[in-house]
């Protein structure tokens, strides 16, 4: 049987955690680092490879120096972007990092057309939008990752307010990645035990609130850069799904098509990861202000499409 494969592009510190990961749990048999500066990620997967020793793990960890380097990939992280660089308007750093993710999907169509896609470039869900529309490939394969990370970081908010039960909270959140994100209190439970029987409303908005900026509270602290470890630990627990062919449920952003009554475009939502990638989706029964806050997201990620749609970029 052949080893499995994941392509990793973009070696910054997302992608390259997902690879150390990857490489010290032994998930695939080779990891591929693939990014514009060839020395870095050479260095990074060199190092991983002596940690995979170090560690008696049989993970291989290499570098793509050519496009076809990526082929028989089973799965394809994508973490490659810009940040917002100064002077830059938001709409700039739509269109750049919609540009860079185009490019990157010309080569995966190429040499690893049969991989499933996992989307982790910001903004997340128009880049996994731009990734399914360039990629052609069915929405099944190209996935987002956000719900995790964000699910977690309503968890570990919770477990702040509470001091007891970690790692037996289940936080909810679906909804785009960005401001507009929708936590779920009432889908959130502390081993089973429903949040409203150990948090007050107060105390709820407040976790609430903090996890819809919990990546910008990250950013305040390390000042030059955004959050690596839970993003990387959210990616690798997506592709562990799919090449062990798990069938868990996460919460990830797909393209949705007349879910919840939307269309064309992405945002995340519970699914089943296997094999075959988003297996099945699942359509929750929200109350109205559910719906009206996931409404509120799915217009945010509709509005960033457009933009691009103005600047001819599907054209
Ligand atoms: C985060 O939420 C920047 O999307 C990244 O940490």
């Amino acid at each position: 049987m052949r080893g499995k494969k994941v392509t990793i592009v973009g070696a910054g510190n997302v992608g390259a955690t997902v690879a150390y990961i990857l490489a010290m749990n032994g998930a695939c048999h080779h990891v591929v680092l693939k990014d514009r500066n060839t020395e870095i990620a050479k260095g990074k997967a060199l190092d991983m490879s002596q940690a995979a020793n170090a560690a008696r793990m049989h993970t291989i960890v290499s570098v793509a120096e050519q496009p076809e380097d990526i082929a028989d990939s089973d799965v394809v992280v994508i973490t490659a972007g810009s940040p917002r660089l100064p002077g830059m308007s938001r709409d700039d750093l739509l269109m750049t990092n919609a540009e860079i993710t185009k490019h990157v999907i010309q080569d995966i169509k190429l040499y690893a057309p049969h991989s499933i896609i996992v989307m982790v470039s910001n903004p997340l869900d128009v880049m996994t939008y731009v990734a399914f529309k360039e990629s052609g490939f069915p929405r099944e394969r190209v996935l987002g990752m956000a719900g995790i990370l964000d699910s977690a970081r309503m968890a570990h908010f919770i477990y702040e307010k509470i001091g007891y039960g970690a790692g037996q909270i289940r936080a909810s959140v679906m909804g785009g990645h960005g401001d507009d994100m929708v936590p779920l209190p009432k889908f959130s439970t502390v081993a089973g035990v429903p949040l409203s029987d150990v948090l007050s409303p107060e105390e709820i908005e407040d976790v609430v609130d903090r996890t819809k900026h919990g990546g910008a509270e990250i950013v305040g602290y390390l000042k030059t850069g955004s959050a690596y470890y839970a993003p990387a630990k959210s990616t690798a627990i997506m592709v562990e799904a799919i090449l062990k062919d798990t069938k868990q449920i996460h919460p990830c952003a797909v393209y949705l098509d007349g879910e919840y009554g939307y269309k064309d475009v992405v945002s995340g939502v519970p699914l089943v990861l296997g094999a075959g990638g988003a297996e099945k989706i699942f359509e929750m029964t929200l109350n109205e202000d559910q719906e009206v806050r996931f409404a509120k997201s799915v217009t945010s990620v509709k509005n960033m499409i457009e933009v691009l749609g103005k600047n001819n970029f599907f054209a």
